[in-house]
């Protein structure tokens, strides 16, 4: 078989990828190796840059968002007991949407299948091959097995988007990439409860047992997430002290916050990771999302980015496949590191700016404690986190 771009991995940047090139007229395959059900059921993040929600209602993925996604004009940091309100919409006039990443994947898989398009699950990619050389000739090689048997796929260019332990990374030879990581010496219990959400706003909150973040998915369940050792199996945690410790570490000096319980539905434990591959490309090989990059999950970047660099890569390659011109295609990596490393700093600030690293000296706390300080002073510095938070201009 052949296509002009073929999409290993089909999580949402793969998808949305693939819708952004239909609405331009670009034909794409779909590989991904999980079932539909696995795809659709993996609890994660749940906050939406302003251009990520547009990029959903350029592809029509946006009815079951503008009727359940929750707009948030703000957030709150409770630093050791005390409020810091971000009031994002009043500081740089746009907001985000608490939507879940699960959800946006039901509808872009909803989507391709309605168009017929093609979209194939279960279908496992066994190499990416031939990628050396240019854009254009059709040489690309994807083998993968599907139904029982082995087919081989051929395109002009084949997009990555198979996340950190994807196949796709690893057809670049070692010689030609360059990688920058890591590592932490903590990790997130997540819980989904049948619970009220305790506040209108998220709230980041670091106290000396550690981050807390409460969040949302609707007005009746609330996400959480607590700060754990690494290696944690979430059994180990009952819900009572799941909820003591949300409880603990949430609370606000002046006991004017009151933490809602309720019944724990989901609990998983998230291991936490900086992660740059540069370039992202080689040859007719463009990585996108996880396969590139990897950020603490601190502030919500990953789907944004990820969705980021398809919006860059859709319109290089709309281009090239109209004109010829391969201007930008050549910028992609460029253009979409900027951001990444924005992105990179940003999940990296919020990270060691909320957590309490276990090894580290009395030096870092009061660094941090200084920081959520300036944060509470300065609005000009309150202004700075929202855009990061909400997302600055995508640089095409
Ligand atoms: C959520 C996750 C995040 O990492 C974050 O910063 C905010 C919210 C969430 O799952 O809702």
């Amino acid at each position: 078989d052949r296509t002009t771009v073929a999409i290993v991995g089909g999580g949402p940047a793969g998808l949305l990828l693939s819708h952004l090139l239909r609405k331009r007229g670009v034909d794409s395959v779909v590989l991904e190796s999980r079932p539909r059900e696995r795809v659709e059921s993996r609890q994660r993040a749940g906050i939406l840059e302003h251009g990520t929600v547009d990029a959903l209602r350029e592809v029509g993925a946006d009815a079951r968002m503008d009727e359940r996604g929750l707009p948030h004009d703000g957030f709150a940091f409770h630093a050791h007991g005390e409020r810091i309100g971000v009031d994002m919409a009043a500081l740089t006039g746009k907001a985000v949407m608490i939507w879940a990443q699960t959800e946006v994947v039901k509808d872009l898989i909803a989507l391709r299948l309605e168009q017929g398009e093609p979209l194939l699950f279960e279908a496992e990619v066994l190499s990416v091959s031939e990628v050396d050389g240019a854009v254009g000739d059709g040489a690309g090689l994807v083998r993968y097995r599907h139904g029982g048997a082995e087919h081989e796929l051929r395109a002009d260019v084949v997009v990555g988007t198979d996340g950190f332990h994807g196949v796709a990374r690893r057809a670049v030879p070692d010689e030609a990439v360059r990688t920058y990581e890591r590592v932490y010496p903590f990790s997130w219990l997540g819980i989904l409860a049948d619970a009220p959400p305790s506040s209108d706003e998220l709230v980041y909150a670091r106290h000396d047992r550690g981050f807390a973040l409460l969040s949302m998915r609707s007005p009746s369940v609330t996400r959480a997430y607590i700060q754990v050792p690494n290696g944690t199996d979430p059994s180990s945690w009952s819900d009572d002290a799941i909820w003591d410790e949300l409880e603990a570490r949430t609370a606000l000096a002046d006991g004017s916050f009151t933490l809602n319980r309720g019944t724990i539905t989901d609990k998983s434990v998230t291991p936490m990771r900086s992660f740059v591959a540069e370039p992202m490309r080689h040859g007719r090989l463009f990585l996108a999302g996880d396969a590139a990059h990897i950020v603490p999950p601190t502030g919500a970047k990953g789907l944004n980015l990820a969705v980021a660099d398809v919006r860059v890569l859709a319109e290089a390659l709309a281009t090239w496949h109209d004109t010829g011109a391969q201007e930008l295609l050549d910028a992609y990596s460029d253009t979409a590191l900027r951001r990444v490393w924005r992105g990179e700093h940003f999940s990296w600030t919020m990270t060691t700016m909320l957590h309490r690293d276990p090894d580290a000296d009395p030096f870092d706390d009061r660094l941090a404690l200084s920081h959520l300080r300036l944060i509470a002073q300065s609005e000009s510095y309150r202004r700075s986190i929202a855009e990061n938070y909400r997302g600055l201009e995508l640089d095409l």
